[in-house]
């Protein structure tokens, strides 16, 4: 009888053993709102201080209908049903898309971070680089002429500025506007 109820004892242990670690890890998976991995492809080359539309995702892997869903900056798009920057819920199957103004300034990115449920993904945009508007004479009186005259730097090469380190933090086309003003100096 004592062997029984020892026996007895040992299954009822390992049966609320095999419960409670079953429950805790079904606890996670009960939230249902760990979504897949979701990607929305950046933008290079925008235009500055333009709206960007991001790609659709589609929502996949939640079970919960009312997974929050929130933005860090700009706006969001269920189901092509409105922007909003006001969080909300979404469930399974739903449509995502993202917008945001690109920078005013050029060479510039812009990150927005959409978090549904436990997950997190980010969609960005990258102005273009900037298209100087500067004449070659400009450019040196701003970046060369505290140190150089144009007449001692006449007839002067992009490979001699390179090899002497004297970019001044300009572009290689703004350095080639430099250039072909120094080809016109005596
Ligand atoms: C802060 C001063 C300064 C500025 C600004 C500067 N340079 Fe120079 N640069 C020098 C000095 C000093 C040398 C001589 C370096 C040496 O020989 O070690 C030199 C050398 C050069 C040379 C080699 C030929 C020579 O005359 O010795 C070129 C070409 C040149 N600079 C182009 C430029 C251009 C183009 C700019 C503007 C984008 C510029 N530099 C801006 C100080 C300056």
């Amino acid at each position: 009888m004592k062997k029984i109820m020892c026996l007895v004892f040992i299954v009822m242990v390992v049966v609320i053993i095999a419960a409670c670690g079953k429950s805790s890890t079904e606890y996670i998976d009960e939230t249902g709102t760990t979504p897949q991995a979701f990607v929305f492809n950046n933008v290079t080359g925008a235009a500055v201080n333009t709206v960007i539309t991001s790609n659709y995702i589609t929502v996949t892997g939640i079970t919960n209908t009312s997974t929050p869903i929130s933005i860090d900056k700009g706006s969001y798009e269920i189901d092509d049903n409105g922007f909003t920057s006001i969080a909300g819920t979404i469930s399974n199957g739903q449509t995502v898309r993202l917008r945001h103004t690109s920078s005013s300034t050029n060479s510039t990115t812009v990150t927005q971070t959409l978090t549904i449920g436990t997950v997190s993904g980010t969609f960005s945009s990258t102005t273009v680089a900037g298209t100087s508007t500067e004449t070659g004479e400009q450019l040196f009186n701003s970046a060369c002429s505290s140190c150089h005259t144009a007449s001692s730097l006449a007839g002067t090469t992009l490979a001699e500025i390179d090899s002497n380190t004297m970019q001044k933090g300009l572009t290689t086309a703004q350095l080639q506007l430099i250039v072909n003003y120094l080809a016109t100096v005596q």
